[in-house]
């Protein structure tokens, strides 16, 4: 079959080998890939909130089934757009990916449908917003009630900086339209653990556990990034709480989805804190995460597209996820100063390394051609992975591999996986 992925990160390359493993593939097409994806797919220079020229695009090249992996296409109704044409599409319609697109819509949700999930208010005004605060216990988070790229999230610590991040969010509209409503939250802590998961609408399959570094420096200090780096599984993820999990969260959310007409077909990401007083939602995502699913999918026995058929189709329930008894590491290598402001165009050297080592893999996220060479084209450029027999085998190989990397800003954490010591 001829498919074709839409997306050009991380999460796309480790997609595109994944997809690339099946034996049902005979062409692999990536709108608009990164120059690692080059290696396994063709890529085609179309963006991807481009929807009229991607559904030409498949219509033309007789695709049989699509792949949409970003949130911003999947929230803009990109399903609907091929399905609409008549083209086999694997992700959740507009009306389900609502489930990331709108926090306000997430909570409420949750708190219909008995999820536990933090106590939370939503505010259309600003006004509103900040009487609320006079009497709410700090520290509290806010955040924009749309997508904006993972950092419309405020954690206030004190009254003070409460009312600034209203301002910032409601009134200077730093992310935009997403800021138009907020949902202003109670602060819980705990350990983060990332459930990925595949949905047909009816049936949930969970996948293996893993867990995000958002922070862009060692010990979770500095600014909140797309993420550092990610181990699977967590092991603070027990029997215990999954089986608490799929008891109160993981099917009831696929129930309410369903019983509110919105029935969700493709990847439900659950951010998961494990609070003392039981695991709680911190957020949805209608999507693969990044960059847990280049530490998720190595470890992935099943035939990808198998499921992804079984999503659309309706019989998930036939299928049974497995996963290798094994545990994998990612170190991201960015560009010095990301999130901020980091150079880019560097060439980045020793690629070739990975090629003929079991276990070991180079996902690229910002990188392109140029003169030739392969150079970075981005704040995260790479995302290093390796396997091992356990979490800390995999994390002194997937550090052993960062050193065959070469480029001239390169950085990165030294302590992604660190916290497996404490177990
Ligand atoms: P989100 O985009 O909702 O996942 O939020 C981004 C990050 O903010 C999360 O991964 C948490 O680290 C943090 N966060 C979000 N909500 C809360 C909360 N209610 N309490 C504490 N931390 C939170
Ligand atoms: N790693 C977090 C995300 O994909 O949103």
């Amino acid at each position: 079959m001829k498919v074709l992925l839409v997306g050009g990160g991380g999460r796309e390359h480790a997609l595109a080998w994944k997809i690339r493993k099946s034996n049902k593939v005979e062409k692999l097409f990536c709108a608009p890939g990164n120059a690692g994806i080059a290696e396994l797919a063709e890529c085609v220079d179309i963006g991807v909130m481009e929807f009229d020229k991607l559904v030409e695009f498949a219509k033309t090249n007789e695709i049989d089934l699509v792949v949409v992996a970003p949130d911003d296409p999947l929230a803009a109704g990109a399903v609907d757009a091929f399905e609409a044409a008549g083209i086999r599409a694997f992700g959740p319609r507009k009306n389900a990916a609502i489930l990331e697109g709108s926090k306000a819509f997430s909570k409420d949700l949750m708190k219909k449908y008995g999820i536990p999930t933090a106590a939370y208010e939503t505010f259309d005004s600003a006004e509103k917003a900040l009487e609320y605060l006079e009497t709410a216990k700090c520290p509290i988070v806010l955040k924009a009630d749309g997508l904006a790229l993972g950092k419309g999230v405020l954690i206030c610590n004190t009254r003070e900086e409460a009312k600034e991040g209203v301002k910032t969010l409601m009134l200077d509209k730093q992310f935009g339209s997403a800021g138009n409503r907020i949902v202003v939250e109670e602060f819980m802590t705990g350990r983060e653990v990332s459930v990925l998961s595949f949905v047909d609408g009816k049936t949930i399959k969970i996948m293996t556990s893993a867990q995000d570094h958002k922070r862009a420096k060692d010990g979770d200090e500095g600014l909140n990034t797309g993420g550092m780096g990610t181990f699977s599984p967590s092991p603070f993820y027990t029997e215990e709480i999954d089986k608490f999990c799929k008891e109160n969260i993981y099917q009831k959310t696929v129930d309410a989805m369903r019983a509110e007409g919105r029935e969700f077909k493709g990847v439900i990401f659950f951010g998961l804190m494990l609070t003392k007083d039981g695991p709680k939602v911190l957020e949805y995502n209608a999507r693969f995460g990044d960059p847990e699913t280049q530490v998720v999918l190595p470890r992935m026995k099943n035939d990808i597209i198998d499921i992804f058929e079984a999503c659309i189709d309706g019989t998930l329930e036939n299928i049974e996820l497995e996963f290798e008894d094994n545990a994998a590491v990612c170190v991201v290598l960015a560009s010095d100063g990301y999130p901020e402001k980091y150079d880019k165009g560097f060439e980045i050297k020793g690629l070739d390394t990975f090629k003929d080592k079991e276990g070991y893999y180079v996902f690229h996220a910002g990188s392109k051609f140029a003169d030739g060479k392969i150079v970075t084209n981005g704040g995260r450029v790479l995302g290093v992975t390796a396997k091992g027999n356990n979490l800390k085998e995999a994390r002194a190989n997937a550090y052993k591999a960062t050193e065959w990397i070469e480029f001239a800003n390169k950085y990165m954490r030294n302590d992604i996986g660190k916290a497996i010591e404490e177990v």
